[in-house]
């Protein structure tokens, strides 16, 4: 038996030495190793052995097989080196080119300036806020001043989601001001960047869908110097260069005095395209929160006093800013979709 264990041994050691591909080293496995195999026969063979033979011929089948796995798997490492050398001698092959960079995709230009934005109010202590963009009117319109027959409601025509018109995609970020009333306690500072949309004629600097950055800042004392301030501040940083700010008198039925502020064109010195020859970019919407808004938003706080409070607010428009900062000239390329347009724009 052990002869017939040492023939079988050196018939299968040539055979793997012989192959010369994984499908060769497969079938030696399958002949040797498999079910019906050479080894298998020598162990099904065992109990018809004399006693005394029987343990060196169990043993000898055993370290058999595990050197025919060794040898196979040895085997298959070498012919695999081969392959590898084969094709890298036949040329074509350079195992210092880097890999293809995977394709990525890019943050959209309005996220890009979005994050920016929230930098700089994060820097200031602002907290950031959300809100929904299918809003009710009462927090688009109503606790902001502007009751169902307001005629600003007329610049603000939107699409509206019921029959009815109580549900309205947002016109604008300010809802949010409510919103942040009913649940934060003074004082506070917050921004609210985000989407909103209106019943536009659709041109170079209009679209139905849009993006605005609401602030809102809310305790005791804070005055107009507190808003100009903070809006200069967070120009100057946008911008990178100490830029002068205007007020000029603004109706909006939200605040109270309301204002437009205005910075000094950061493109040029005596006029020029962005600024349409004047020096001066309107920026925002902005002033001293009405009172009614007050009295609105901590309606039935008893842990809050809007008489003993004040407070700023300011809106301005996040894709004008973007136009801006990389000279995109109409508007409707922003949410467009177009991938032409968004490569362009890498990060
Ligand atoms: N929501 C206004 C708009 O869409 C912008 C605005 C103006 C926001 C004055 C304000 C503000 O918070 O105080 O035109």
């Amino acid at each position: 038996m052990l002869e017939r264990l040492e023939s079988l041994r050196t018939g299968a050691l040539e055979r793997v030495a012989a192959a010369t591909d994984a499908a060769g080293l497969r079938a030696v496995e399958k002949e040797y190793l498999g079910k019906e195999g050479g080894v298998a026969e020598i162990l099904g063979a065992i109990p018809g052995l004399p006693v005394e033979e029987r343990r060196d011929a169990g043993r000898g089948a055993n370290e058999l097989k595990v050197e025919l796995l060794e040898a196979i798997a040895a085997r298959k490492a070498a012919l695999e080196g081969e392959l590898v050398a084969e094709l890298r001698d036949a040329g074509g092959f350079d195992p210092t080119m880097p890999p293809a960079a995977p394709e990525r995709g890019s943050l959209h230009p309005i996220t890009q300036v979005r994050r920016e934005v929230e930098g700089i109010f994060t820097s200031m202590g602002y907290e950031i806020l959300d809100g929904p963009e299918v809003e009710l009117d009462y927090y688009n319109f109503q606790a902001l001043n502007i009751p169902l027959d307001h005629p600003s409601r007329e610049a603000q025509d939107t699409f509206y989601c019921d029959e009815d018109h109580t549900l309205v995609m947002r016109t604008q970020t300010s809802p949010v001001q409510i919103r942040a009333m009913e649940r934060m306690t003074p004082p506070f500072r917050m921004i609210v960047p985000g989407r909103v949309f209106r019943n536009e004629e659709q041109d170079a600097t209009h679209e139905h869908t849009f993006h605005q950055v609401e602030g809102l800042v809310v305790g005791e004392n804070i005055q107009v110097g507190h808003l100009t301030w903070t809006l200069r501040r967070f120009l100057n940083e946008l911008f990178g260069r100490e830029l002068e700010v205007r007020l000029r008198p603004g109706y909006f039925p939200f605040v109270e005095p309301g204002f437009e502020l205005d910075v000094r064109c950061p493109f040029c010195e005596e006029g020029c395209r962005v600024c349409s020859k004047t020096t001066w970019i309107e920026f925002c919407g902005c002033g001293m929160v009405h009172p009614h808004v007050l009295a609105a938003g901590f309606e039935g706080r008893e842990d809050v006093d809007p008489g003993a409070l004040t407070g700023f607010a300011f809106g301005f428009g996040l894709d004008r800013l973007v136009m801006m900062r990389f000279g995109i000239d109409d508007i409707r390329n922003l949410m467009g979709g177009d991938l032409r347009f968004l490569e362009q724009f890498p990060c």
